[in-house]
């Protein structure tokens, strides 16, 4: 079972301010845009999306307390960039706290940031539409709210890897293995992004 809308929404004040609650709003909306096409549940959708951000705001030392609180595995990565940790902390947050455990909205939360291989149609569908939200105003975002109409949801995913690696690589910051993982595995399946 999966609290109501309602419920999330007032867990979610707790933690996030409100900029960052429509961003989770705009996020949900977007999901539920392309849910055809990944084939995923809307109400799966509506907690995974208005939930993966409730620890966006939270310091890199909290982040790695709570991480440690609920025995979370931190790679190295993870701990040159405590901020990469909002994603298992939110998921490990929302499964002590609101009682979720739905794996598929937990696996949602937990990967959004960097993508992951071998992850189910609602993560994939959360990565693409915490990128594609209409309050991304970057270039990559626009251009791929203009094509995903016409875009499979396989050519979709690939173009936000490409574009989450193209980000790291353009400022100088460590690249996760999880998001070439993910890549790798559509390059694998023959998925061309263009
Ligand atoms: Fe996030
Ligand atoms: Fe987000």
């Amino acid at each position: 079972m999966l609290p109501e809308r309602d419920e999330i929404i007032a867990f979610l004040k707790k933690h996030i301010s409100i900029e960052r609650l429509i961003h989770c709003e705009r996020v949900e909306a977007a999901a539920l845009q392309l849910a055809g096409k990944f084939g995923a549940d809307p109400a799966r959708i509506t907690a995974a999306a208005l939930l993966h951000d409730v620890c966006r705001e939270h310091s890199p030392d909290l982040l790695l307390q709570l991480a440690i609180k609920f025995d979370i595995l931190i790679d190295d990565i993870q701990r040159a960039e405590p901020l990469l940790l909002h994603g298992s902390v939110g998921a490990a947050l929302v499964e002590s706290e609101l009682g979720i455990r739905d794996q598929a909205v937990l696996e949602a939360i937990r990967h959004h940031i960097t993508g992951a291989s071998s992850i189910g149609a609602l993560a994939q569908l959360i990565f693409v539409a915490d990128f594609i939200e209409p309050g991304r105003t970057f270039e990559a975002s626009r251009v791929l709210r203009l094509k995903a109409p016409e875009w499979e949801a396989d050519q979709i995913l690939l173009y936000v890897y490409n574009q989450t690696l193209r980000y790291v690589v353009e400022r100088d910051y460590l690249a996760h293995p999880d998001t070439v993982m993910g890549r790798n595995e559509l390059i694998r399946k023959g998925v061309k992004a263009h």
